[in-house]
């Protein structure tokens, strides 16, 4: 059966895949810049604006229902490590393009961010999947579950190839063809 957490769960293979290929980016002593902006615009457009938009929108809101506080416990440590990951990503996008600006010493300052993001998201959605996701699965109803996932195609990404969740998808295989 599909449900609203196995959804979520399966948006994170792909973001753990991206964050897979982001240690390997870090790794790399002249990655092409247009392959570090690639990572920002998937983790702009697919990890934050896609799945963190339909847990911040729809599922969590959902659990607030069932007596989850967004204010204090596993939601609220979720949302401020959502807070989090956009502070790294805004430091990867400074200092990318301080390098298209020629300083030869911001692609280290855009690895530590990218390090950074690598580790919370990790940590992230491990807490999602192994803590918050199972004790969202024992108080939702098959009901629940089929509400939330009707509410998330309602916010299936526009994807500049206009492919929506595959675009993104063959984009990450693309960087994986390259950093692995
Ligand atoms: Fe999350
Ligand atoms: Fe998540």
């Amino acid at each position: 059966m599909k449900t609203a957490t196995k959804d979520l769960e399966n948006d994170h293979i792909h973001i753990l895949r991206l964050t897979d290929i982001m240690e390997q980016v870090t790794k790399t002593v002249a990655p092409e810049i247009s392959d570090l902006e690639s990572i920002v615009s998937l983790i702009k457009n697919f990890a934050d604006g896609f799945h963190h938009a339909k847990e911040e929108k729809i599922f969590f809101p959902g659990l607030e229902e069932k007596g989850f506080s967004p204010h204090q416990g596993p939601v609220a440590v979720m949302l401020a490590e959502h807070i989090q990951g956009r502070e790294y990503v805004r430091g990867m996008e400074e200092y990318i393009k301080l390098c298209k600006d020629g300083d030869i010493t911001a692609l280290k300052y855009v690895f530590a961010n990218m390090s950074g993001y690598v580790t919370l998201l990790r940590n992230h959605i491990s807490k999602e999947n192994n803590i918050l996701f199972r004790m969202a699965d024992n108080v939702l109803t098959p009901e629940d579950h089929a509400r939330l996932l009707d509410e998330y195609s309602k916010v299936e990404p526009v994807s500049p190839h206009g492919g929506g969740v595959t675009d993104y998808i063959s984009e990450i295989e693309r960087l994986n063809s390259i950093y692995h």
